[in-house]
């Protein structure tokens, strides 16, 4: 039986980060190192004042400060890390790639192949090396390979553990997971061993009923399908609430009328100007790229479609704004409130606001944005990264504001992207008195509330009503 003592996790990320952190809370006899290339997050990690840390989750510098220095360590010392540990989990990003073969739609591995090669390179004893990150299936096949291949003649057991945490619930979706599920080669006497010694780590909290072991290829496969359906649900919501907008149906209520049936269930039915996030989009991409390398053309297009609708949804917000707004909003002051892909994180990746923001540009607005958690200069990057507009133009054109309330005076037109429960508490009235009129305001979260809005006098659109 194998009793996990030392843990490495490559990837100090919104997975790896957290992800360790609980694992080292619960199990305080286990140490745990998380390493990463990268110094100025590792630096960050291990600030003195455990609010820098990179990431933002509720309650999660909190567990740090529990843990760090005890049996929770940040390092970039990768090899040292590797050497040391019984187990390692990979936890490395896996986007979409953008050259080659596969552009755009496959998942790029190089991260997790260094990985494996690296693993290969320095280990001297038997090591269980733990797939976090989100993969293909069949990865598992491929890092065996690289493995057992260029290692020292050390044996590997491979298993996936797939991670379902959604940022800004990161801490509660660990600590009370509806289910961990662990991959592993089930079949042989070792491969089992390992599983349990998984099963064992998550045991110091999770009930075992929670526990789901099953063969690694249903695991990896299981993630990527757990992703589609639940942003599936997001889209389907989300072409009702275009019928909804054409014919006097609200969305709200539809959602909540068919999710009380109790085969659909009322989660996931919020409807929005389109999901963001680092998940979504690129396993859906991965999984399209996957069937159709199967040839499973129907299949591949189905889920396309998720993404289709997601673009559109985003899209059709934007344009909304323009056609409203006269058909121009060139030279106009729009007012942008949220970056986040979602509240409760500073995590901006693929966010709606990105989008939406890059299709004004087009159309020569100019731009004021305000969220709580979002620096400045993750704004202009996520703008440059799309290539459309130039750095000078973006640094413009777009201001960034410490305020809700600076952002929105003069402006001709607020648009809501992410759903901070501060912008319910805004003195509204206030800013409907420091606009330029009509004003204009554009609800892509369904967060406001209309009566209210309209009776101050704003001319109100909200997403499916
Ligand atoms: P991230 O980009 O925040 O973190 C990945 C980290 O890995 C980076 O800090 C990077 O520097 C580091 N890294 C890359 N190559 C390395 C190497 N060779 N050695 C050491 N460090 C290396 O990514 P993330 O959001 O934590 O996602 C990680 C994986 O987890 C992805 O596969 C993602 O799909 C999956 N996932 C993410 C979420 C989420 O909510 N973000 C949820 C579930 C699963
Ligand atoms: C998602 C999965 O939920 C999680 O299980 C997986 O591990 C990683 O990907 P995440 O992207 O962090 O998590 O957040 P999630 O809460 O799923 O939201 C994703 C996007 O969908 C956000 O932009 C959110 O605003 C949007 N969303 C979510 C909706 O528009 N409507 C909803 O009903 C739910």
């Amino acid at each position: 039986m194998s009793t996990i003592k030392n843990i490495c996790c490559i990837g100090a990320g919104y997975v790896g980060g957290p992800t360790m952190a609980v694992i080292a809370q619960k199990c305080p006899e286990i140490n745990v190192t998380v390493v990463d290339i990268n110094k100025s997050r590792i630096a960050a990690w291990n600030d003195e004042d455990v609010e820098n840390i990179p990431i933002y989750e509720p309650g999660l510098s909190d567990i740090v400060k529990e843990a760090r220095g005890r049996n929770l360590f940040f390092s970039t010392d990768v090899d040292g890390a590797i050497d040391k540990a019984d187990m390692i989990f990979i936890s490395v990003n896996t986007p979409t790639k953008t050259y080659g073969i596969g552009k755009g739609m496959a998942a790029d591995l190089k991260f997790i192949e260094l990985c494996a090669r690296q693993i290969a390179r320095v280990s001297k004893n038997d090591k269980i090396v733990v797939e976090k990150s989100t993969l293909p299936v069949r990865t598992a096949e491929a890092l065996r390979n690289i493995l057992d291949n260029t290692g020292n003649g050390v044996n590997y057991q491979i298993l996936s553990n797939p991670e379902f945490l959604a940022e800004g619930t990161a801490v509660q979706d660990l600590q009370n997971p509806d289910r961990i599920l662990i991959g592993g080669d089930i079949d042989t006497e070792r491969g089992l061993d390992a599983v349990q010694a998984l099963v064992d780590v998550y045991a110091h909290w999770v009930p075992e009923a929670n526990i789901l072991t099953t063969n690694v290829w249903s695991s990896e496969l299981s993630k990527l399908t757990a992703n589609a359906f639940l942003a599936q649900r997001i889209s389907s919501i989300n072409a009702m609430s275009e019928l909804c907008e054409k014919t006097g149906a609200d969305v709200n209520e539809v959602a909540k009328a068919v999710g009380m049936d109790s085969r659909i269930g009322p989660k996931f039915l919020q409807s929005s100007v389109g999901f963001g996030g680092s998940c979504f989009q690129k396993d859906i991409l991965n999984l399209v790229y996957i069937s159709k390398s199967f040839g499973l053309n129907e299949v591949a297009d189905y889920w396309e479609q998720v993404i289709i609708m997601n673009d559109h949804q985003k899209r059709r917000f934007a344009a909304k704004i323009v056609k409203t707004l006269y058909n121009t909003v060139s030279g106009k002051k729009i007012a942008i409130l949220g970056w986040a892909f979602k509240k409760d994180t500073n995590d901006t990746r693929e966010s709606a606001a990105i989008y939406v923001t890059d299709y004004l540009l087009n159309e020569q607005a100019d731009i004021i944005v305000y969220d709580p958690k979002v620096k400045k200069e993750q704004i202009y990057a996520d703008l440059e990264y799309l290539g459309t507009h130039s750095s000078e133009e973006i640094r413009e054109r777009v201001k960034v504001v410490h305020a809700a309330q600076d952002a929105c005076k003069d402006s001709h037109a607020v648009a809501i992207l992410t759903e901070w429960d501060e912008f319910k508490e805004l003195d509204w009235q206030e800013i409907y008195i420091e606009m330029l009129k009509p004003a204009f305001l554009f609800d892509g979260r369904r967060l406001l509330n209309r009566k209210t809005k309209e009776d101050f006098g704003f001319e109100f659109y909200a997403i499916g009503s």
